[in-house]
């Protein structure tokens, strides 16, 4: 969700009125995501790199993303919807962390759909947490080392364990780079950028990233005709 200040610079608004704009817009899109069937929504609010931002900044941020939490979990509840995090959240502010848990507790017996919300993240950080992890396991012996470590043994110790590798990764304001989200889990992803910033990017957006990805053909590293023979063979199946 890239964009917010430079929304309100072009407005002569103050920084922070774009981050008030970029939340409302965030509570459209988690409604529009529900619609459309979207089962994990990952939003990438504050990243592990964040903080070297003015401290009025950081500290309106913060402010923002309580009072969201407080509107935001008859909404969760509502539409039941599990929220869950990643990233470092026990170095937040005590009063967002224990709101999170709260929230988090609340809606944990959803299954169907989640909201992953990424704060304090940042894909590096993620990755030596799970190294610390899964050496610890190891140690304890509730993890088995039995032959070559696998990627699927290993990526249940990322902050992103249980939830599914993202099939679409948009990221907003015309910015084309991945700034530390979610490195790992996007290695088949498909990006798409978008020019526009993040409070103006709209539910309307939103479906019509969902009509580009549909016509992006994934291949996984196989080849063009693999992939239609494999279509041709799971239609023939299912009829
Ligand atoms: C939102 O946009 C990012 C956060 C949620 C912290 P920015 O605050 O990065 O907006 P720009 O890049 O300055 O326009
Ligand atoms: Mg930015």
């Amino acid at each position: 969700m890239d964009g917010n200040g430079r929304w309100a610079n072009r407005r002569g608004l103050p920084r922070n009125e774009g981050h008030r704009k970029g939340v409302e817009n965030v509570e459209k899109i988690v409604e529009k995501a529900g619609e459309l069937g979207i089962r994990y929504l990952t939003l990438y609010a504050f990243s592990a790199e964040n903080w070297k931002r003015p401290k009025a900044e950081v500290n309106a941020l913060m402010g923002l993303l309580e009072s969201f939490l407080k509107k935001q979990r008859k909404q969760l509840l509502k539409q039941k919807i599990r929220l869950h995090t990643i990233g470092r959240v026990e170095e937040l502010p005590t009063s967002v962390f224990k709101l999170l848990n709260k929230v988090k507790a609340d809606t944990s017996h959803f299954e169907d759909n989640h909201l992953i919300l990424a704060l304090n993240y940042g894909a590096r950080n993620e990755v030596l947490d799970a190294v610390e992890r899964y050496t610890a396991a190891i140690q304890s012996g509730t993890e088995l080392q039995e032959g070559e470590l696998q990627w699927e043994t290993f990526s249940n110790y990322l902050d992103t364990s249980g939830i599914p590798d993202p099939e679409i990764v948009i990221r907003t304001s015309g910015e084309q780079r991945i700034s530390n989200f979610l490195l790992m889990q996007s290695a088949y992803s498909e990006y798409l950028f978008s020019p526009v910033c993040w409070p103006d990017f709209g539910p309307d957006l939103l479906e019509e990233a969902l009509l580009e990805y549909r016509n992006r053909e994934r291949r996984f590293g196989k080849t063009g005709a693999q992939i239609e023979q494999e279509k041709l063979l799971s239609t023939k199946s299912s009829s």
